[in-house]
């Protein structure tokens, strides 16, 4: 581990961009980053699902969990765990897929700040 490793904040949209309910993909150098506003809470995530890589802003929300459109997997926002992976056959018609298929680990979650109508995102910075 790095003791020095450095975390910077970096500004992704406005305020008044990020709507209650709403998500939204950003991007920050290489990260593609899902963000949103839940009961007036911000959260940020890789946008990257943890099961098979879906781009998680183009699910929709439960609760606090982001739905992926793939599979239906479910990962709380906030706590970034895997909570419901039962809806992984969404149709019948699906052969069975086997245990290491359907292994997913939780969310990769980011601070994510609010100041002077700017929302930001804090990353590692690189190390030369
Ligand atoms: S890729 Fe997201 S649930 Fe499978």
């Amino acid at each position: 581990m790095n003791g020095n490793t450095k975390m910077k904040r970096h500004p992704v949209c406005k305020s008044e961009e990020l709507t209650e309910g709403s998500i939204m993909k950003v991007t920050v150098g290489m990260e593609d980053i899902m963000i949103g506003r839940k009961n007036g809470r911000l959260f940020a995530c890789n946008n990257s699902c943890p099961h098979k890589g879906a781009s998680l802003s183009k699910g929709h929300m439960n609760g606090d969990n982001i739905v992926c459109y793939m599979h239906g997997y479910e990962y709380n926002v906030f706590s970034g765990k895997l909570e419901d992976m039962k809806s992984w056959k969404k149709e019948p018609t699906w052969v069975e897929q086997d245990e290491e298929w359907r292994k997913s680990g939780d969310l990769f979650l980011y601070p994510i700040s609010e100041e002077n109508g700017m929302v930001y995102v804090s990353l590692k910075e690189a190390q030369p």
